[in-house]
Formats: structure tokens, sequence, C-alpha cells
């Protein structure tokens, strides 16, 4: 497994197979990673001659508020993890790397991103979009992977492949759960073992909400319903509860926490 730290050196190792005709598969992270990330290189190496992973964590998608600096950051392991999973190579770059004419944006997000976790963070799609798209110019993948469980960022990096006109293949991997259902993310690290047991009641409520759904009830008063449920069973507050895409999507803080998680709704 090789490392690039520069767009030069990613060149040197892309370049040659992009010469062969290889089809080179990406999967971008902001590392921490689990059996989700690991999910997603599978996907990837199923459909790529070539697989590479970048881990970055991207301070344009945090507010001052938010948790980057104490983002987990663990580039060790996630490099042994990578290199057991058959990753080709890995693109670590420094901020300066990827951001050498300064956080000017690029490109804007699409409609995708109107509401959900733009009601709540509204800074977030804009830094992730541009950094995918200058992650995607670096690498210049023929397929990227991202997971459902950040199911709306899945639909707005679409768009913005589509209005960029990106010669790109986006495909979504399934979410990885834990054996009680707790969609794995690295921020379930944060969790206190009594977080972790409340945390777990997270994708049961939503299962529940997408089968009343089924049912024929109103998506806004099963969605009401399920941001209660939350909250009794011990969530400190929700963000929301909404249905949307033919999901039931939620995001909900437990402690300093904040979970985001969706099921199919039909
Ligand atoms: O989903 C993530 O880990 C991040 O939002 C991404 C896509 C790597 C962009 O920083």
């Amino acid at each position: 497994m090789e490392i690039a730290r520069t767009r030069a050196e990613l060149d040197a190792l892309t370049g040659p197979a992009r010469a062969q005709g290889m089809i080179i598969g990406y999967v971008p992270t902001m590392g921490a990673l689990h059996d989700g990330h690991l999910s997603l290189v599978r996907m990837a190496r199923e459909e790529a001659d070539l697989v590479g992973v970048s881990v970055f964590v991207n301070p344009t998608q945090f507010a001052p508020h938010e948790d980057f600096d104490a983002y987990p950051r663990q580039e060790e392991h996630d490099l042994s993890l990578l290199e057991r999973e058959g990753a080709a190579f890995v693109f670590l770059p420094s901020r300066d790397e990827l951001y050498a004419d300064g956080y000017e944006s690029a490109v804007a997000p699409g409609p995708a991103a109107e509401g959900l976790e733009s009601d709540f963070r509204p800074h977030f799609f804009g830094g992730v979009v541009n950094v995918v798209y200058r992650l995607f110019s670096a690498v210049r993948p023929d397929i990227a992977v991202f997971g459902e469980k950040d199911f709306q960022q899945l639909q707005v990096i679409k768009e913005m492949v589509a209005a960029q006109g990106l010669p790109i293949r986006i495909a979504g991997g399934p979410i990885v759960r834990d054996a009680h259902g707790l969609a794995l993310s690295s921020r379930n690290a944060y969790l206190s073992p009594e977080e972790l047991r409340v945390a777990r009641t997270l994708n049961q409520v939503l299962y529940d909400a997408a089968s009343s759904i089924r049912n024929g009830e109103a998506p806004d008063y099963v969605c009401a319903g399920a941001a209660q449920s939350l909250v009794d069973h011990g969530f400190a507050s929700v963000d929301y509860v909404a249905e949307r895409w033919d999901r039931v999507l939620a995001a909900a803080w437990l402690g300093k926490t904040r979970l985001i998680d969706n099921v199919p709704a039909i």
C-alpha cells in the first residue's frame, strides 16, 4: 500500500494505472475508520482495479463550536486497517496541500442540501461539496463510494457531480450496524456506556416509524411521534425525524454527541 501526501505523489501513483486503462475506485474518509468504512473499501474493490482511500479531517465542514479538534485521529491504526483491506493507496493531504488557494468555495451545494442537516449545520454541505470536489480533482477516480448513513450527504454529492459534469460514478454503501442495530460511526467513540445503551434504541424507533408509514399512517404524524419516542428513550434532544427520499432520517443528541441514522421507508 502506497502513501501519498501531495497531489504530485498521488499523480505518480495513479498516473500509470490510468494510462493502462485501469478503473480507479475511491473512498473519501475523515479517518477513525470502522467496519462501515472498510465495507466501502470492499465495495470499491469489487468494481475497480485500483482502490484508494483518503483520510482528511476537513475543517470547513465543522462550525467553530463543533468537534473538529476533538474528532478522533488514529492515523497508524487506520493505515493498518486499510492495508489489511487491500487498499492500493492512501491519500493523506495536509490542509495546505488541499486548500493551497485558501478556503474559497468553488462549488455550491444543490437542492438536496436544503433542510434536515442544513437546518442545524448550515455550514456543513458547503464544506463537504468543496472538499469532495478538491479531493476528486486530486484523485480523479472513476468510481467513488460513500456510506448511506450520511444519506443526505450522498444525495448532495450525486447532485454536485452531475452539476459539475464530473465523469465519476457515485455509489452508496449500505449502513453497517452493531449487533444491537446501532449504525457504526466514528462519533460512537464519544458515548458513555449509558449513552451507548440509549443510542442503540435509535434504529428501532426509526424502523417502527418506517413500518407505520408503510402501513399508511401520515409521515409527518409518525415522525413527530418518533421524535417524542427518542426523548422518552433518553435522548437529550432531537434535531429532526423526517421522511425524504423514501427513507426515515433522524439526528438526535446524547450529551455532546450528535448521532444520525436512517432506514428505508418503503
Ligand atoms: O462522510 C465523511 O466522512 C466526510 O463528510 C467526507 C465525505 C469524507 C468529506 O470530508
